[in-house]
């Protein structure tokens, strides 16, 4: 699937953050298309299981919006939320009936017939490759799923399904506080099969920036500050672009709801820092120097 160069994260749109209004949503929709990202990350149990209704009501006061963009959304989880009085716990489910019910439901929500990328959204203990690939069959057969991937999967788990079903992303944990795909065989992966590795929480979900008072998020700020002078960038930038010069191509899920912070995200594209840069950053998160 060819995403745009970030994804709209709208985990925060709705309950869990901005609270917006349908018509606020709309807005939102329409200001994010115009800066050209036209990716937009959902997941069945945002804001309790009502964001995706919430998006998809914007998307009913305009329909032709739909066309213009794709939508993510995952499944697996199950949360415990007076929204679904059934469940007892948190749990993980990954059968076959609950990845189609849940995608009927998706569909549903956001009035559309299709999701362009479907993923698991956690790796189940219990899960079982190949009922998870039988639920693909079926949705990628119905039209009702376009592509298929996975979230937060170690490659072992990765490549059980993907021997299985041909999965196209993993979508994890990733920035410049939270740097283990780097050593711990994902993003190899990823370019070894040629899969996207999408990050979520690419800012460290909100924890750095420019006012945070820690010792790690000063020395990332300070760094990325002074490389920014460079490039005339903004220490967000910076980071941003620290993401897209690693070579397995990834995509950052922004979780920001400012639109100028979505815009500038784009030209972090353009910033070609040096290798010893790049070193330098990870030497600010890491407070030592490589071995
Ligand atoms: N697959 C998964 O398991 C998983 C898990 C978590 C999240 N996600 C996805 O990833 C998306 C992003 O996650 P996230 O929200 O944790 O991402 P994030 O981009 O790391 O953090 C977003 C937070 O950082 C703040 N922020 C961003 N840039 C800033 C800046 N320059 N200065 C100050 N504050 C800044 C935002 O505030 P403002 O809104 O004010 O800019 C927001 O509160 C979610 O929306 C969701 O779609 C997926």
């Amino acid at each position: 699937m060819k995403s745009s160069t970030v994804i709209a994260g709208c985990m925060s749109w709705g309950q869990w953050g901005a609270k917006f209004n349908t018509q606020e949503y709309l807005s939102q929709i329409k200001k994010t298309l115009e800066t050209g990202v036209y990716t937009f990350d959902h997941a069945d149990i945002y804001g309790h299981y009502t964001t995706e209704e919430e998006f998809g009501a914007a998307l009913k006061l305009d329909p032709s919006l739909r066309s213009k963009m794709q939508i993510i959304t995952k499944c697996g989880i199950c949360m415990l939320t007076p929204n679904r009085p059934l469940h007892q716990i948190k749990s993980y489910n990954t059968s076959k009936t609950h990845i189609l019910s849940s995608v009927e439901q998706s569909l549903t929500n956001f009035h559309t017939d299709y999701i362009d990328l479907l993923l698991i959204h956690r790796p189940d203990p219990l899960m079982n490759p190949h009922e998870i690939a039988e639920a693909f069959s079926i949705l990628k057969k119905a039209g009702k799923v376009k592509h298929f991937g996975v979230s937060n999967f170690t490659t072992t788990q990765f490549s059980m399904l993907h021997n299985l079903f041909p999965l196209e992303v993993n979508q994890i944990e990733l920035s410049i506080v939270h740097t283990s795909p780097f050593y711990n065989g994902v993003t190899d992966q990823c370019i070894e099969k040629n899969i996207t590795p999408q990050a979520w929480s690419p800012m460290g979900a909100g924890k750095i920036h420019l006012d945070a008072e820690d010792e790690k998020s000063r020395r990332i700020v300070s760094m990325a500050n002074i490389l920014g002078e460079k490039y005339n960038a903004s220490f967000y930038q910076i980071l941003i672009s620290w993401l897209m010069k690693h070579p397995s191509g990834v995509i950052p899920v922004l979780g920001t709801t400012k639109i100028e912070r979505i815009k500038a995200s784009l030209d972090a594209h353009s910033i070609e820092m040096t290798n010893e840069e790049w070193h330098m950053l990870l030497r600010a998160s890491n407070g030592f120097d490589v071995p």
